[in-house]
């Protein structure tokens, strides 16, 4: 079970991504790459970018330069949806790095610079938008290293550069941009107008590459491998001889997260797993069988009777959640208080849950309803070894880890279960008829290898409607059942899959035939946007 609430806690603006460490005699450095954030959506791509070339970086807000951190090897100036002329314009103080490393400027970063240099930005006669081809002028150039010829570039901006500054050059131009790409004569400070990050940049890999490999050095080394070593070492050093305890959700970031702080600490972890009776068929034993075999130190705890009786007749989606929630806590919390001198509460929280609670001033928008307040109430410091990772390195990470594939390719699974996937109230017996038409259609993805091939999938029994149908002689009067099946990279937006005919056939029949009130199985065919995942 997924429950990517429960580790979401953290409210840090640093976002630290990978890793590339090496020893010297005395030293552990982490060589990185700082992304200064001025408020556009696409810096996450550039970190993104950077992690797919084996390179640690961390995003910070603009204000936020580590100024006195040696292991900066070079900064990225990104976007904004500002204007440099608007009075709210994120403002950087460009000495703290100008001529000491490199500096690359994307897009407002680009002309941030040059205006506060002394060189023009005016608004452009229209807004450029959209595809265009590169010309570089300065083929010596280490930041075009391997281009070709009118390589397509993605512009999006307003305003643009109608002069340099004295001292830069430039390095390259679009048939509607003069200075799409400049260079400071003595200085590795680069500019470019348009946006590198974006897949329709089709060489921005390579520009960015270029940036961090050659022109700040980067070593590109970062592996799943000196990530664990060095989180390992990390965890030692900050946890010392005290006790952690874990809450696990069955999902793939709180099971890497306990199995990486397992390998550090060993029996100072203990984790807490909370079974309220609203997982899929059998989970919460095989699960919990599982992390036995993993040799975790780990409380399963059936707590089902209390989120039945609490959630008795409610019908509206958000209650659910807030009862399920607050429940959820207060079991935790009971189990929790047991481990008398625990010192650390540890998260599975991982970076796309970071991005979710924290905007550019740092401060949170969204935490999450799980463990809320726990940590301040019983003076928890949190831990959270996975916060910079994305979904896909965590499994890299927990292969690494040698966890067995069928836990580290779990689908996510909501924090309320199928509570969330009952329409209507819930009762154990609605419950029971879920469970088994879920486990027919998820095992018979697994069955006809289908299972990897989509992001999330499940059942949704539409309790409060009825049809009509006929088995044998008798008429009938009973529940559908949806399936939901969703292709999807980070479930912001996600596609309906496109499940063979012949294996939707097999799965409703066998529904229908062996399930106990239900006559009738859909297939839901929306994609997100406009609807959710999730039905409720
Ligand atoms: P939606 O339905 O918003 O779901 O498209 C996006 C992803 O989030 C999961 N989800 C939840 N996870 N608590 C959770 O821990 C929740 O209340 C919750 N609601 C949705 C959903 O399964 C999907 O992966």
């Amino acid at each position: 079970m997924e429950d990517k609430g429960m580790e979401n806690l953290e409210v840090s603006v640093i976002i630290r991504i990978f890793a590339r460490t090496f020893e010297t005699k005395e030293t552990k450095m982490q060589e990185k790459i700082i992304i200064l954030d001025f408020g556009s959506q696409t810096t996450q791509l550039i970190a993104r970018r950077l992690r797919e070339l084996d390179t640690f970086c961390e995003i910070l807000p603009y204000n936020k330069f580590p100024a006195d951190d040696p292991d900066v090897i070079g900064v990225i100036l990104a976007g904004s949806p500002y204007s440099v002329y608007d009075p709210e314009a994120f403002k950087v103080d460009l000495k703290q790095f100008l001529g000491r490393i490199p500096v690359l400027g994307i897009c407002y970063g680009a002309q941030f610079i040059s205006h506060t240099l002394g060189g023009r930005v005016e608004p452009a006669d229209s807004r450029e938008y959209g595809r265009a081809k590169l010309n570089v002028a300065d083929r010596d150039c280490p930041l075009f290293r391997g281009f070709e010829a009118d390589s397509q570039v993605w512009m999006s901006h307003g305003d643009t550069i109608t002069a340099l500054p004295e001292g830069f050059h430039r390095i390259a131009s679009t048939e509607n941009v003069r200075f799409a790409a400049y260079k400071a004569d003595e200085m590795e400070v680069y500019g470019v107008q348009f946006h590198p990050e974006v897949s329709h940049s089709l060489q921005g890999t390579l520009l960015l590459k270029n940036f961090v490999v050659d022109i700040c050095g980067g070593h590109q080394d970062w592996s799943p491998q000196n990530f664990v070593e060095t989180t390992i070492a990390e965890l030692r050093e900050q946890i010392g001889r005290d006790r952690v305890i874990l809450g696990l959700s069955g999902g793939v970031d709180s099971s890497v997260a306990a199995v990486l702080l397992n390998r550090a600490i060993g029996d100072q972890l203990t984790c807490i797993f909370v079974d309220h009776g609203l997982l899929r068929k059998d989970e919460f034993h095989n699960v919990l069988r599982d992390y036995e075999g993993l040799g975790l130190n780990v409380i399963g705890v059936d707590a089902s009777e209390r989120f039945f009786r609490d959630l008795d007749g409610v019908t509206e989606p958000e209650r659910k959640r807030k009862i399920i929630g607050r429940d959820f806590v207060e079991v935790f919390d009971a189990e929790a208080r047991k481990i008398t001198d625990a010192r650390w509460l540890a998260q599975g929280t991982i970076y796309p849950d970071r991005i979710e609670s924290l905007n550019i001033t740092g401060k949170v928008i969204k935490s999450h309803h799980n463990v809320g307040g726990l940590p301040e109430e019983m003076h928890l410091q949190l831990c959270e070894p996975l916060k910079w990772l994305f979904k896909d390195e965590v499994r890299r990470v927990g292969r690494q880890l040698g966890m067995p594939e069928h836990l580290i390719g779990r689908h996510p699974f909501p924090g309320p279960g199928l509570a969330v996937r009952i329409l209507g109230a819930i009762t154990r017996e609605k419950v029971c008829i879920l469970q088994e038409a879920d486990d027919i259609f998820v095992q018979g993805l697994r069955q006809w290898g289908l299972y990897d091939q989509v992001w999330q999938a499940g059942a949704i029994l539409l309790s409060e409607v009825r049809s009509v149908g006929v088995m044998g002689d008798e008429r009938t009067y009973e529940n559908p059942v949806a399936l939901r099946a969703v292709t999807s990279t980070d479930a912001m937006t996600a596609d309906w899959a496109r499940l063979p005919y012949d294996f939707l056939a097999h799965v409703s029949n066998e529904i229908i035939n062996r399930v106990r009130g239900v006559n009738r199985v859909c297939y839901d065919i929306s994609s997100k946007p406009p609807a959710t995942i999730e039905w409720e």
